[in-house]
């Protein structure tokens, strides 16, 4: 079902299976009228069975890659890039290691950067350089974070050094195999990154991130709850399945 609240398109499919399609086909979608486009990708959970669309449509030749650009959202700090829960080690895993993407035209946060305030700097500057994002990609963490934009007196803009909140590391635990190896930093795009995005689609899947789905849609704007600020985005699709639309959908109806 497909509904629109304060301008955001709202996507409900029946399940994870269904939205994550649905997710792969805007991407393919994308890239096929723009194939120079440049994406803004997420990792974590609920953008995995995306992925692994996009790579059966790419294996089917419907999708070509060779001259796309990512820019990826973030990225642990002071974690190689080769250790197993990097987001390089992720993106590799779940995407560029199976499609036909040029790894010049890749963009991840560097978590090992030696000036990291410079290196920040020049994270924006490569996406400005290219003109923004032209599509980018979220998930939403429970405590309403988009990239690791956490919640906060105010809005972070540009690409930053973030402390992760406590309830982060909890979530982001569930990869390692020792809670005192959960990075508890990480460098994230900002939220101007986000907002000067052409078009955005944000992902929430299961009936856990159902709570936050409502504040980020329904709630005020406030960096309290940093996804709400897409409500001021021209360009916001929001795809959810069943679970994670329960608590909006009697009022979206
Ligand atoms: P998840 O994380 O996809 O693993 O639930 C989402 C997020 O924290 O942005």
């Amino acid at each position: 079902m497909k509904y629109n609240y304060k301008g955001m398109d709202i996507l409900i499919e029946a399940d994870y299976d269904n939205a994550s399609k649905k997710a792969a086909w805007i991407v393919a979608s994308q890239i096929t009228l723009n194939p120079r486009s440049v994406l803004g990708l997420a990792t974590g959970s609920t953008p995995e069975g995306m992925y692994d669309y996009l790579v059966k449509m790419y294996q089917k030749g419907d999708i070509d890659f060779s001259e796309v650009v990512t820019f990826n959202l973030d990225e642990y700090y002071n974690l190689g890039v080769d250790h197993y829960q990097s987001y390089h080690y992720y993106m590799n895993e779940h995407l560029f290691d199976f499609i036909n993407i040029n790894k010049d035209n890749v963009y991840i946060p560097n978590g090992t950067a030696d000036d990291v305030e410079e290196y920040c700097l020049s994270y924006d500057k490569a996406i400005k350089d290219y003109g923004n994002i032209d599509l980018q990609i979220l998930g939403i963490g429970n405590n309403g974070h988009i990239g690791f934009n956490e919640p906060d007196v105010y809005f972070e803009l540009g690409t930053h050094l973030v402390e992760l909140d406590e309830d982060t590391i909890k979530a982001n635990s569930r990869f390692f195999n020792r809670y005192e190896d959960v990075p508890k930093r990480a460098l994230s795009m900002g939220i101007r990154n986000i907002m000067h995005s052409k078009k955005i689609v944000l992902l929430a899947m299961g009936e856990n991130k159902s709570k936050i789905v409502r504040e980020m849609i329904m709630g005020k704007v406030t960096s309290k709850v940093p996804a709400s600020i897409l409500q001021l985005h021209a360009n916001v699709t929001v795809i959810l399945d069943q679970l994670a639309a329960e608590d909006i959908i009697d009022e979206l109806k």
